[in-house]
């Protein structure tokens, strides 16, 4: 579809939520650019553990967001359980938040047509004037198993138990933080895709986005 307006979509929600799959489909569709903010994160988290430093740390952490090689952005360790792990330990750090939040908006700011945005805080710190708001939440079990399932497709040796944990552990981390923590921004329209699978959330999202480029408010809530 084609619109002669930039649009600009925000898309928030737990870890493996399935957001990554439906921003991608979101911004195929609308012909958009597509950041997975969650990499950058990921990115820092896995340069700190390379070079030996404390993901804990937050001066070391800054210094390595504000110096951050894109290149790791293609990095295959990116998506491991470790990089998601320090991502999340890194990501409390308000130096590193700062130092990222300028290439996320330049990011929304420069790509022709608009952008979709994915990660936890782009509704609510990153974007707060995005034009469409999503909240992607499925349950923690829903989510595990999904991830299992991924990982195991990757060829990864993990347990479902280790999985179902680490979706916990991230949840309480993301959420409970004082530096941007996980939330649905107030005007973010809540999709619960515990019961759906990729092809039916995609539907309810593209009613959301196309009830908003038609002048109505796509039943927010
Ligand atoms: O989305 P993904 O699982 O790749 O994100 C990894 C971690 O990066 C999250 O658990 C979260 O702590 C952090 N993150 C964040 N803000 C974002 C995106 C990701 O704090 N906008």
């Amino acid at each position: 579809m084609t619109q002669d307006r930039r649009l600009v979509i925000a898309i928030d929600g737990p870890a493996a939520a399935g957001k990554g799959t439906l921003a991608r489909r979101i911004a195929e569709n609308y012909g958009l650019a597509f950041l997975d903010t969650g990499a950058l994160y990921r990115a820092v988290g896995l340069a700190m553990l390379r070079s030996g430093l404390d993901p804990d740390d937050p001066e070391a952490a800054a210094r390595v967001a504000r110096g951050l090689d894109l290149e790791l952005l293609e990095d295959p360790e990116l998506r491991t359980l470790k990089a998601g792990d320090a991502a999340s330990r890194v990501a409390r750090h308000a130096g590193v938040r700062a130092a990222l939040l300028e290439f996320q908006r330049d990011f929304a700011r420069n790509a022709p047509g608009g952008a979709v945005l994915d990660g936890r805080d782009i509704g609510t710190v990153v974007l707060p004037d995005a034009d469409v708001k999503l909240f992607v939440t499925a349950s923690a079990q829903v989510r595990a198993e999904r991830r299992y399932r991924e990982l195991k497709e990757q060829g990864r040796d993990v347990s479902f138990e280790d999985v179902l944990a680490m979706v916990k552990e991230r949840d309480a981390r993301d959420a409970a933080r004082t530096e941007a923590p996980m939330k649905p921004a107030p005007d973010a329209h809540l999709l619960d895709t515990s019961e759906m699978d990729i092809c039916a959330a995609f539907r309810a999202a593209r009613r959301i986005i196309d009830a908003h480029l038609a002048g109505g408010t796509g039943g927010r809530g």
